[in-house]
């Protein structure tokens, strides 16, 4: 995490830093910063942290509310414009942010799912009672064929969620060989004759959801003890070695971890998925101050769990084997009944806010690029945190949430190396930053979560000076700004000055903005 440095022992490593190749975690104290409107950086180009794996800025959809049914699947015969049944909007707006991965059917309603249910001719697939999200009846219109369409539209690692709860080892075994084995068995043949002779070649299987509650309300030694079951008959097929994610913990739980981690005796998941909502009091749309800030330091402790669960598992024989994946990320804040009742379930405006929330969290997993694989936000079309959000099962209009432009202002991020940073002011609402770069450019973050104070910013680059370069911010004097169907690109990424003057780089950070700066080095 970065440190809280007070302003004279900024200014004095600010002066010696061509002196440290290395800056130990622990070099400077902490202390309380006072409030200020003047905010230093420095940043460590020569000090790698690890590789920004895109799959860090994955995504996640559940057959909930109207994520998949009106949302992201219309059917092909809806007047919505649609490509093959995929909204064609929502379709164009992902295509061009990139969706790394997204992880399919749930969430909770992953352990209460039968594959089965959803292949074979639509018309004849059984009908079945979503349990978990209001009792809808679920046609099974969206199964496996569906989603590894929509993964194919959009370029995205398909990641399937299997079903431990209510569902069987042979059933999980028969999906990944449904999906994976080339030809010639049942399972295969059956696949082909559906309309897809080519396996889907699925690597991400998660083995549960939230065993903890509503994934079967486990203990960890039990969840062990079924895991094991699972993963023994989870095979290799075709040359696709599936990459286990077992359920982890809530939060900061490790006894959860440790008490899975105990119990395993030797059947290792390839990562371990922990889940961290930050809660919201309000209506998206109607945020006070103190709430929104209450909110926003949530984040800290955000970083905090990942550090922890990271710590846990390295603990362990092979443990630093185990990719940590935060598979359910995001804020989850009161939600109008009227709202749910017009658009489904969980649908939740993003405003400002949100957008800021989503930075600390982008800021976050490159800071701790090193420890993560792979974090989904919660939900990626009208469900909690969403990146779009279109206006109920009926509706033409799709809009870009600002989560959506938030995540495309890290977008430049994915695939490089994050570099080390020290923040002035690492306290929960102080500015966040993160950086990275490639063998051209340094790419820099900064997200000021302040509803109440505008930041003048001073980078030094430590060791390194850029050439040129530019930035965009995202920015709203009021917290509580959003995108509507009426004013679709209110708040959206634009152009911000940044001067850049060899090893120093100037920008200012209005009040609650996520600002992204990319600067030529070579
Ligand atoms: O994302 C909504 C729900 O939150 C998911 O179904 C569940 O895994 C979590 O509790």
């Amino acid at each position: 995490m970065a440190l809280t440095l007070s302003r004279r022992q900024f200014v004095r490593n600010a002066a010696t830093l061509s002196l440290l190749p290395l800056v130990p975690r622990n070099l400077w104290t902490q202390s309380a910063s006072a409030s200020s409107s003047a905010q230093r950086v420095l940043i460590h180009p020569d000090v790698e942290i690890g590789l920004v794996r895109p799959e860090l800025h994955g995504h996640f959809a559940e057959h909930l509310g109207s994520c998949i049914y009106g949302g992201l699947w219309v059917g092909k015969n809806s007047s919505i414009p649609n490509i093959n049944g995929y909204r064609k909007q929502a379709v164009e707006y992902l295509r061009e942010l990139g969706v790394p991965v997204l992880r399919w059917p749930g969430g909770c309603f992953a352990d209460d799912y039968h594959w089965r249910d959803g292949i074979g001719a639509p018309a004849q697939r059984p009908k079945r009672v979503n349990i978990h999200w209001g009792g809808y009846v679920e046609d099974n219109s969206f199964g496996t064929h569906e989603f590894i369409g929509l993964c194919r539209l959009l370029n995205a690692e398909p990641y399937l969620a299997g079903n431990v709860g209510s569902g069987s080892p042979r059933e999980l075994r028969d999906w990944i060989e449904y999906c994976n084995f080339p030809s010639g068995s049942t399972l295969a043949v059956e696949r082909a004759a559906n309309g897809s002779p080519e396996p889907f070649h699925v690597r991400y299987w998660g083995v549960g959801n939230e065993s903890w509650g509503c994934g079967g309300d486990m203990k960890p030694e039990e969840y062990a003890t079924l895991y094991r079951d699972f993963a023994v008959y989870c095979r290799e097929f075709g040359g696709t070695k599936p990459f286990l994610v077992a359920s982890g913990p809530s939060g900061a739980d490790v006894r959860w971890s440790r008490g899975f981690m105990d119990n395993l005796r030797g059947a290792q998941p390839q990562g371990l998925s922990m889940h961290y909502y930050t809660g919201g009091r309000d209506h998206a749309t109607d945020f006070t101050p103190e709430h929104a800030n209450d909110q926003l330091s949530l984040y800290t402790r955000v970083e905090q769990a990942i550090v922890q669960q990271r710590h846990v598992l390295d603990g362990y024989r092979d443990g630093q084997n185990v990719g940590l994946i935060l598979d359910e990320w995001g804020v989850w804040d009161r939600i109008p009944p009227d709202d749910e009742k017009r658009y489904g379930k969980l649908w939740q405006q993003s405003t400002i806010r949100s957008a800021v929330a989503a930075g600390l969290g982008l800021n976050i997993f490159n800071r701790q690029a090193d420890k993560l694989y792979m974090c989904n936000i919660a939900q990626i079309m009208n469900v909690l945190q969403s990146l779009l959000l279109s206006d109920g099962p009926t509706g033409e209009h799709c809009v870009r949430t600002t989560t959506y432009h938030a995540f495309s202002l890290f977008k430049p991020h994915r695939s490089q190396r994050a570099v080390r940073i020290e923040a002035e002011n690492s306290s929960p609402l102080g500015l966040s930053v993160s950086a990275s770069k490639s063998d051209k450019q340094l790419v820099l973050s900064l997200v000021n979560p302040r509803g109440d104070a505008d930041l003048q910013v001073e980078c030094t680059l430590a060791g390194s000076s850029a050439k040129t370069g530019s930035a965009q911010i995202l920015h709203d004097q009021d917290l509580n700004a959003y995108n509507s169907f009426e004013q679709p690109d209110r708040v959206v990424p634009r152009p911000h000055p940044v001067q850049v003057n060899g090893s120093k780089v100037q920008i200012d950070m209005p009040r609650l903005s996520v600002a992204t700066v990319i600067l030529q080095t070579a």
